[in-house]
């Protein structure tokens, strides 16, 4: 029996109209069946065994341990075809008994890729007596893996694989330098897969486009250019060369699909590279944008952009959420999108209309990086937004002499749109948020947006990439001409020794340095050379190997003159958040009027709790869930723990220590009238990473 037809069977059977609009999606409400729950990314399951009243009692019901090594989990995994189905750390995908975590089949993709940071798979539900499948990126490559065995399927590109570079503009000779790859799932809309991709932040990248593949075939159906061909709509906001000097604009966080009207909800990040602007002049569209593509033929329909000019790494990561609102009497189907910014913005899904004013307001245009324009406005929403707007005195706390002493010496600037600079500038809320790829639930029936967010600020400095390459090379280069040119020539092309130019740009740093070190039989080890010495040999052979790799692929290479200091929280000296708590918060927005109905603390750190700071909530990455039984689960907290809040107040109605940091979304369904509630959990010195799963007794 197939899980195409079966649930018709069950007595639990319902058709499900989500968000009371006519988007009529029809759901198994025992299953999980897709990313997000289903196409409206609601993260939202009709089940009610565990509420309010009994939530208290849950326990841990069965967990699964990875056997391999210990790496992130950030997998929302998805059940159907009574399979409970997810990304395991050491590459596989595997399918579980839901009742009992006991794993029933496993695939292992052909390579280990960057997709650990998979947010989920894509589960789609086989019609006509079809299988079930699941679509999976893994490395360059994508899958069509049937649900309920665990094998391709053949006639799917070749041998159920797809180049996943399929239809992007980069040339072969550049793809490691270029890995692409997908990190989010995308949405099945008749017969096509619609998926995002991941690109690198850095350059060289490529443009992040959105495609549609067939789902028998694989064949590739559409392509959206987010950096647009010359001639196409919005050319005009970049510079000349943009899809092959530029890069980024995609979408890695998912989208969501009106399937009625035909028409998928695309968030785009930010272009790259992230901090610095000065190459790609101009307001940089559809970087940064919710897109609405037709989706039987990608086709724009309209867009928004949430940030112009992007500066910040402000991608937006969040899946939307097809809601719908009431105003004036009136029923108004609207997606909503929130974002790193802390802001929520709610569109007319058909016409792209604001149903809350946004202004275009003016921001500091003076960047002391050379060439940089930073774009004159920003649209800011007039809703209340969830996270703190701007790092300003009052919230400075305890440290705030040390604060202002800082500032003052290091003449950081502040604000929530201050350009970059190699000076320094503390900024809030930042790429990490507010809102993240965890996204938003909603409970449809309440009309309530439920948002977990981040709330500690950065410092953000720009560093002089020119200078500091220049000083390794200059180092390096005297090194192997000393150590190395003797047997692999000048231009490592080859004299006693072999042409290592090749093997050096396919091997990554560590992979270079052993070689240096240990030898390579005829080769000898250069033990003696010290662990800096070597690393400037490697950067060194590195950057000539990749020059060399730009000139045969006959794409001008774009040297980032400047980098950036790291994903750095601002800390103050004692190694805390300089700032007030919360650190990171829960909240409910009234979808109706855009009010934040309540908002509480989420997490909390062991560390302020012995010195009587209670509630200070914690930095958080991951999503929660809701349920008709008046809950929202939710993860994502550096406790690492698992939390039940009530729907209504946003108290916490149960808690439990998990064996690390559930950096997901969790998932709900049923199996025998029993629910489970199951997350992932990221890897430690305990704990391999894996899935824990809930229930009551
Ligand atoms: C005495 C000659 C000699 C010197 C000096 C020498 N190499 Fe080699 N190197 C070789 C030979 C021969 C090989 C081929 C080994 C093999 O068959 O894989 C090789 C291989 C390599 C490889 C590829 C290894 C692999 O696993 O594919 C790298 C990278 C490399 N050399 C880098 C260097 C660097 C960097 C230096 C200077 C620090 C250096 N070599 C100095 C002779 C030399």
């Amino acid at each position: 029996m197939n899980g195409s037809w079966r649930w018709l069977l069950l007595p639990g059977f319902i058709a499900v109209a989500i968000g009371c609009g006519r988007t009529e999606s029809v759901t198994n409400p025992s299953e999980w069946p897709t990313f997000g729950h289903d196409v409206s990314n609601n993260k939202f399951s009709l089940l009610t065994s565990i509420d309010t009243s009994n939530v208290a009692q849950l326990h841990e019901a069965w967990r699964i341990e990875d056997s391999a090594d210990v790496a992130g989990m950030y997998c929302n995994p998805v059940m159907l075809s009574n399979r409970l189905i997810g990304l395991m750390p050491s590459s596989r995908l595997i399918a579980m008994d839901p009742a009992s975590g006991k794993v029933l089949w496993e695939f292992k993709p052909d390579s280990s890729g960057i997709s650990n940071w998979s947010k989920g798979i894509t589960g789609h539900k086989g019609r006509n007596g079809e299988p079930d499948l699941i679509f999976l990126i893994y490395g360059g490559t994508l899958y069509s893996v049937n649900a309920e065995t665990g094998n391709v399927m053949e006639n799917f590109g070749k041998n159920g694989r797809v180049d996943f570079y399929e239809g992007l503009e980069v040339p072969d000779s550049m793809r490691n330098l270029v890995p692409v790859s997908s990190n989010a799932p995308g949405v099945v809309y008749n017969d096509l897969f619609i998926v995002g991709c991941k690109v690198p932040d850095e350059l060289p990248s490529t443009s992040g486009d959105i495609r549609a593949f067939n789902i028998h075939s694989g064949k590739l159906e559409w392509v959206f250019h987010t950096i647009p061909k010359p001639g196409e709509f919005g050319a005009d906001t970049w510079g000349a060369d943009a899809r092959k000097r530029n890069g980024g604009a995609n979408c890695w966080g998912g989208m969501a699909l009106d399937e009625e009207r035909g028409i998928v909800y695309v968030p785009t990040a930010s272009p790259s590279f992230d901090f610095y602007g000065a190459d790609r002049p101009g307001q940089n569209l559809f970087a940064n944008c919710l897109l609405a593509l037709n989706a039987k033929t990608g086709k724009r329909i309209w867009h928004f952009q949430t940030t112009h000019h992007d500066l910040w790494d402000r991608d937006n990561g969040s899946p939307p959420n097809l809601v719908t609102v009431n105003r004036d009497g009136k029923k108004i189907d609207a997606v909503a999108l929130v974002t790193k910014m802390g802001y929520l913005f709610v569109f007319n899904r058909e016409t792209g209309e604001s149903l809350f004013e946004i202004n275009e307001v003016p921001v500091d245009t003076v960047s002391s990086m050379p060439g940089e324009k930073p774009w004159p406005t920003q649209p800011i929403p007039t809703n209340p937004p969830f996270a703190r707007q701007g790092y300003k005195e009052e919230f400075y706390g305890r440290s705030a002499n040390w604060i202002n002493n800082e500032i003052e010496k290091n003449k950081y600037k502040i604000g929530i749109y201050e350009p970059p600079s190699m000076s320094g500038s503390v900024i809030l809320p930042t790429a990490h948020g507010g809102a993240n790829w965890g996204g938003a639930s909603v409970n449809p029936e309440k009309n309530l947006l439920f948002v977990n967010a981040t709330d500690i600020p950065w410092i953000l400095k720009l560093t002089d990439l020119k200078k500091i390459r220049a000083e390794n090379e200059l180092n390096g280069q005297t090194l192997y001409m000393t150590h190395c040119k003797g047997c692999h020539g000048a231009d490592m092309k080859g004299g006693v020794g072999p042409d290592i130019s090749y093997r050096v740009k396919n091997y990554n740093n560590e992979r270079v340095a052993n070689v240096i070190r240990k030898g390579a039989p005829p080769m000898p080890a250069f033990s003696f050379l010290s662990a800096q010495q070597i690393a400037a040999i490697v950067a060194y052979v590195k950057d000539t190997a990749v020059q060399q790799q730009f000139e045969v692929a006959g794409v001008p290479q774009n040297n980032e003159p400047f980098g950036f200091n790291g994903y750095n929280f601002y800390l103050d000296s004692a190694g805390d958040p300089a700032i007030k708590p919360p650190f990171g918060t829960m909240t409910a927005i009234n979808l109706d009027n855009g009010e934040i109905a309540w908002q509480v603390p989420l997490g909390e750190y062991k560390k302020f709790k012995k010195q009587g700071i209670e509630n200070t909530g914690s930095f958080n990455r991951g999503g929660g869930i809701a349920t008709a039984g008046g809950l929202i689960f939710i993860g994502a907290t550096e406790d690492q723990k698992f939390r039940a809040f009530e729907q209504a107040t946003g108290k916490i109605l149960w808690e439990q220590e998990l064996p690390g940091m559930a950096s997901s979304i969790p998932s709900t369904y049923s199996v025998n009238d029993r629910q489970y509630v199951v997350v992932a959990v990221s890897g430690n010195e305990k704990f391999k990473g894996g899935y824990v799963a809930f229930a009551l007794p």
